[in-house]
This record gives C-alpha cells, structure tokens and sequence, in this order.
C-alpha cells in the first residue's frame, strides 16, 4: 500500500502539451512508413470512475494519431485500466495480462498498465517481477501522465525487458480541457469528486483513490454543457460518495461552495439533456435537500442507487458504515414518498468477518421491507491492507455461499415482481443500439434505468450536428441516443423485453 506521504512528481500542463507532440511525431513517421495509424486497445475492469479514464486515455490517445484497434493482438499499444475492489478482479487482470506473454513479439505490442491496482505496491512488484514483457505502469486517475510514459517508452530501447514505474507520477490541472473519446456519444460520465474519506472497514478504494477531492462547480458544468451539445443525453455525475461533495472545499475555507444538491439541480437544467444519473451515494450523507431537489426535478432519474451493505446494526457498525438499518430504511420511505415509481437499487455484502446466521437474517428482513428494484451482491473479499481482512476466516465458506444463494434468490424474486409492474406499460427508452446477446434486437435504458430489449430497425449511426455540421443525417426509424417509446410484453429478473411503437 502507498501511503499518503509518498513523495510525487508532477508533469505541467505545458510538460504534458510537449509529451503530446513527441508522441505525435512518432505517429506521423508510423503512418508515413506503414500507410495506416497505430492502433491501441484499452481493456478496462472495474467502476465507472475507471470506465471515465479510460475514456480520457483514449480520448489522449486520439489526439496523438491513435486509432482504435479491434483486439489486443490486433493493435499496437495494449493498456490495462485495473480494479482492486475484490479479489475476482485482480485475478481477471493477472489472467488477461498473462494471455498477452504469446502475442508480445520484438518489442510489440507496448503495453501499459494503470488504475487502482498499480496503488499498491503488492501489485506494481507482482507486475514487474513476473511479466517483465510490461513496458510502464502508471497509478490511477493518471490520464495526463500516459503521453510521458508512451514518450518514455516509445523513446527507449524495448527489448531490455525492464518495466518503467511511473507510478509516483500525476498530472497537474483540470480534466475539463482533456480530449475525451466516448464509445457512446449520447451518455457522458462526469467526474465530480475522485477518493473516499469514508475507511469502511473492508474497502480498498481510500487506500487506492486517496482522499475526497472535488472538483469545481464551474468545470463541472461546463463539461457537461458541452457533452450535451455533442449529443449527450444521459449524464451521469461520478463520485465514490457523491454526497459529500464540496465538504473539502468547503473546509479549505471555500464556505459557500455549492452541496451536491445544487449541483445535481443545475445539471438537470440544461437544455437538451433527458436524464441526469449519478453515483454512488452514501447512505449516512443523503440529505432531505437533496431528496426534495429529486421531488422537484423531472430530469433527474427516477433511480438511486443506495448501497446497505448490509442489514444488521452490529455488522453495520463493524463495517464502520455510520448508519443503522432503520436511519436506512427510513431514507426508502422518504425517496419512494419524493417520487412516485423511483426504483431503488443496492449493494449487499455477505460473509462480512463475524457474521452470524442473525445478522444474516437481519439483511433478509430489510431487503424485504426495502423491496429493492435491483441489488450487487457479493461474496466479502479480504482486501490486504483494510481491517476487516484481519477478522476474516475461511473456514465459513460453505455456510456463506449457502446464505449467499438465498440473498440472490430472494432479490430475484423482488427484481422479477418489479420488472413485472410495467408489463403492458408504454415506456421512455434511451437508444443504446444493439443487444449483446442478438444483433437483431435493440436495447436501451428507461429513466428508472431499467434495461429493455425491442425490436426496430437502427438504420444509421450516431452522429453529432455540433462536431461535424456538414454530415448528411439519413431519415431513419431509430437512431443511437434517440428517445422512443416502447410497449413492455414480457418482463424478466434483469431485463424488460417489448417493442417499438413509436420513433421520436
Ligand atoms: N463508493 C461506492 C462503491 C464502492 S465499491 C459505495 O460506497 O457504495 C462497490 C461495491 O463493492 C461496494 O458498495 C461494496 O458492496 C462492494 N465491495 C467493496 N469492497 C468489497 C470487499 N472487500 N468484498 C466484497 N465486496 C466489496
Ligand atoms: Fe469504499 Fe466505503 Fe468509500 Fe464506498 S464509501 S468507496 S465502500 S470506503
Ligand atoms: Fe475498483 Fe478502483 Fe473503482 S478499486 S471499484 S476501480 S475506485
């Protein structure tokens, strides 16, 4: 684990520009010698936070003459964007990594390694000590670092097998400025908070993201205000706790820094935009302004997603969670009495060190007065360095994946009877375009962020009037981004299956 203390270097914003042009020379000789673009693949686990800088990394890596790549063998720089939250994670990744020891061949291609995982130094040491064929690591939130260490890399001599460890390194200003490549033009992810202050006693995210920080409000805006005349119609705002936002402005002395609330309330105003997600909020900080912005704002979705961990007290203290169950169950009443039909989604933990069939019993109860829309639920996951790693025992893992099984049957239950309330419903859906499972069938999301598969035709791509003016728009039955209207025939435990009734 790094500490707080660990010295860090800085890369400036005109350091950053110079890196970008040194990548860009090397770009242009690559076309001019091969007549294509280099071509890059980013695979990327984890949360949202690590989906936004992924996008960030792509975004620079466009701006340095990279194209998209179809595969990791098929491309020429291969990065990793790692998680660390649970130990099926790490393991993806070491996986993943491994599988690329065959394809590397006379220096290519280069792959790079950053996110929460390279945090700590368990894992930078794992990296460099057995897969030496890793040309740099960077740490997490570090997109402004990627031009130094592509410079660095493209710069040395790559069969010498050696990883360069950029980890202390970070990147000075703000993201608003980054080009920013999005797979999905029509939904923006914007951050407005990195860290944790909250230590819960089993997580690794304060050891990995740091502290709180937020970023400004203007910057906020402005970022989003400008995905939504490229197109976006869905913002989500992106926090680990996004309801403590602004608390470390305002103890730098920034005293009428605006609270999440106003925030989430202003975003909603901009014109064009259909929706306004955001998460992840913390039980303890969810205050009644912002549940009366929620009754007040049409455009901000009706789904919160509000993780219990868990239902008994005593867990919940251990876990240092700073909520009971009743504080929690009470927020329920209050959101579902704010907004008519809000869907309430969670995370539950089970097997937390110490759990008893009591305490297990407890999660039961208030799931079932909770009636969640939808619940993550997930095996507790030792992570080395957090406390909660120090009570676990392994010798209760049969009697846990047997509660487990239990907890997931019965929130299959609660999700299909919610699912089933819409059925013969006409609903909103935002166009994701295809389903993953059938190329022939459509997909999207409702405002309460229901998945629902249709059937319709999308006849042409996406494209952003703002960015490029002069492109022919094609008259079409659906497009990506379009807002439709769909009849619910059949619903399932994850999914809404209908059709389209009318193109907007
Ligand atoms: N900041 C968010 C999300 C954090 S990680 C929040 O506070 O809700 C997402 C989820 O992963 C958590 O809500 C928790 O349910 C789960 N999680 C985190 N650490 C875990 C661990 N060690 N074992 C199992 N689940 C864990
Ligand atoms: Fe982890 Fe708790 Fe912070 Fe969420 S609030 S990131 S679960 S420490
Ligand atoms: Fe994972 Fe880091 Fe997000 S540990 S859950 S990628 S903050």
């Amino acid at each position: 684990m790094k500490s707080e203390c660990d010295e860090k270097k800085y890369i400036t914003e005109h350091e950053f520009d110079e890196h970008i042009a040194i990548v860009k020379d090397w770009t242009d000789t690559f076309i001019h010698d091969t007549g294509d673009a280099p071509t890059y693949y980013i695979r990327t686990f984890g949360c949202q936070q690590n989906d936004r800088d992924s996008e960030l990394a792509a975004g620079i890596l466009e701006e340095m003459g990279f194209r998209p790549g179809a595969s990791p063998e098929a491309s020429d720089v291969v990065l990793f964007n790692t998680c660390s939250v649970r130990a099926n994670a790490d393991n993806r990744f070491y996986g993943h990594l491994g599988s690329l020891k065959p394809i590397r061949k006379g220096g290519r291609p280069l792959i790079g390694v950053f996110g929460c995982m390279m945090e700590q130094d368990i894992h930078v040491n794992a990296v460099k000590r057995t897969f030496n064929y890793v040309d740099f690591i960077l740490g997490a939130g570090t997109a402004r670092v990627l031009p130094y260490a592509l410079s660095q890399t493209l710069l040395s001599d790559r069969t010498k097998r050696n990883t360069i460890d950029l980890t202390d390194w970070r990147g000075l200003g703000d993201d608003t400025s980054l080009p920013v490549w999005r797979a999905d033009p029509h939904r923006a992810l914007v951050t407005i908070m990195t860290g944790c202050n909250n230590f819960c006693s089993y997580c690794i995210v304060p050891h990995t993201r740091g502290r709180e920080q937020s970023r400004s409000y203007e910057m906020i805006v402005e970022e989003s205000r400008r995905a939504v005349a490229c197109g976006a119609k869905d913002i989500m705002l992106l926090g680990q706790n996004v309801n403590s936002y602004g608390n470390d402005l305002r103890r730098r002395g920034e005293v009428d820094a605006p609270t999440f609330a106003t925030l989430l309330r202003e975003i909603s105003h901009i014109e064009g935009l259909w929706v306004v997600r955001y998460m992840t909020s913390h039980p303890k900080d969810l205050s009644d302004e912002l549940i009366e912005v929620i009754r007040r704002e049409p455009r901000i979705e009706s789904h919160i997603h509000l993780p219990l961990q868990s239902g008994s007290d005593r867990v919940l203290r251990r876990m240092n969670r700073r909520y009971d169950s009743a504080h929690y169950l009470n927020l329920v009443r209050k959101l579902r009495s704010a907004r008519d039909g809000i869907t309430i989604t969670t995370d539950l933990i089970v097997g937390f060190p110490g759990e008893t069939e009591e305490d297990f019993e407890a999660t039961l109860r208030v799931m079932e007065e909770a009636q969640f829309d939808a619940a993550f639920t997930f095996l507790y996951s030792p992570r080395v360095g957090t406390p909660a790693a120090d009570w676990y025992e392994e010798s209760h893992e049969e009697i846990v994946r047997k509660r487990f099984q239990r907890l997931v049957e019965y929130q299959n239950e609660c999700s299909l009877a919610s699912n089933k309330k819409l059925e013969g419903q006409v609903v909103e859906v935002l166009v994701d375009g295809f389903s993953r499972r059938d190329e022939t069938i459509l997909s999207g999301r409702t405002h309460d962020d229901r998945l629902v598969n249709f059937s319709g035709l999308l006849t042409s791509s996406f494209t952003c009037q703002e960015c490029s003016p002069n492109e022919v728009v094609v008259p079409h039955e659906v497009n990506r981004g379009d807002v439709v209207q769909v009849l619910i025939e059949s619903a399932g435990i994850y999914s809404l299956d209908g059709k389209l009734i009318q193109d907007n």
